[in-house]
């Protein structure tokens, strides 16, 4: 991949009529207890072939006479063949994609949406915070990272979950552990099982690295609460809020900022972001509630 990473690709499915078009499950990996990676391909070849996104970038999953769901993708930009999903299911629209299983068809709307900005990563210091699901729409960057990690000095991922087995990605999470390329630290809020690992929410793990704020830039995605103590312990580190981006989670419906259902201040959570720099949004991320 080389630097067109700094493109917004625009959705090539189903944005102007918002007819999703049909994809096929190929696979469904269960990651955990209640999260399924699902791998889908587009029908059409023609479309197939044109459809490309960035790290960051959603896409609505649509299931007939339920309805959709955002979902972020997880799998690698470089792969053209399918496009990887990973949903916790918490719904009915999450439920229905399980249910209707490996072999079946869904909709598909997207790519939607503003992706982690790579192409402003220059050649500091990186450090990717994520928490619950939110490690997924991180996947692909550090997939990027790791294929063009000559261009950076450190590279770091956190992940923190409720217990061990709401880790996601449990196998490539052991692979980065033991790849000198990446320092990957994860903790859980309750150590249940062998766990021996850290314990404690995941900002404290920032305690264990030592960070250089003039070349560092975060990438943060989790729950509302993760992602403001991140934002602030960053802060407290003297990281600069435009170095610092985070991937919000608001209600979609159309994707493309034609309905309003997902506003945020003056913005709209599916064009403007996900992916927002602190800078940006620091007024309005300041005063809204926990
Ligand atoms: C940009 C964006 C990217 C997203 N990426 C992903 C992703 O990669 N994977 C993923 O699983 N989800 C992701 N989500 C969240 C997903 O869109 C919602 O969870 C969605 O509501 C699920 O649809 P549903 O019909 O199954 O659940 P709904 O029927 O909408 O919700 C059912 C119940 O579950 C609760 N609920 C909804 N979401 C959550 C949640 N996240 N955790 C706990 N309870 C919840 C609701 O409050 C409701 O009570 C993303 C959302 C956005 C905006
Ligand atoms: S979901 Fe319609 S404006 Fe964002």
């Amino acid at each position: 991949m080389n630097l067109a990473i700094a493109a917004r690709p625009e959705p090539i499915c189903g944005s102007e009529t918002m007819l999703p078009v049909p994809v096929r499950i190929l696979d469904m990996h269960p990651e955990n207890f209640n999260t399924r990676t699902v791998q889908v391909q587009i029908v059409d070849e023609g479309l197939r072939q044109r459809y490309r996104w960035v790290p960051g970038q959603f896409n609505m999953i649509y299931v007939p006479g339920i309805g959709e769901a955002a979902i972020s993708i997880s799998s690698d930009p470089d792969q053209h063949e399918a496009v990887g999903h990973t949903i916790r299911l918490v719904g009915s629209v999450t439920r229905a994609i399980e249910r209707i299983g490996k072999g079946g068809m869904v909709g598909l709307r997207g790519p939607f949406g503003r992706g982690w900005p790579l192409d402003r990563l220059h050649s500091g210091d990186v450090i990717l915070i994520g928490g619950g699901i939110g490690l997924a729409p991180l996947r692909p960057v550090v997939y990027w990272l790791l294929k063009h990690r000559d261009r950076f000095r450190r590279v770091m991922l956190l992940f923190g979950c409720r217990t061990p087995e709401d880790r996601l990605f449990v196998p490539e999470l052991e692979k980065w552990d033991e790849d000198p390329r990446i320092d990957t630290l994860v903790t859980v809020d309750n150590a249940t099982g062998e766990w021996v690992g850290p314990v404690g929410v995941v900002t404290k793990l920032l305690q264990r690295i030592r960070i250089n704020a003039d070349r560092t830039t975060a990438f943060v995605c989790g729950p509302r609460m993760l992602n403001r103590a991140a934002a602030w312990s960053l802060e407290q580190l003297n990281v600069r809020s435009e170095r610092v981006f985070i991937s919000l989670e608001r209600n979609m419906n159309c994707g493309f900022g034609q309905c309003g259902h997902c506003q945020y201040g003056s913005k709209f959570v599916c064009k403007d972001g996900p992916v927002f720099a602190l800078s940006e949004i620091a007024d309005i991320f300041a005063k809204e509630e926990v």
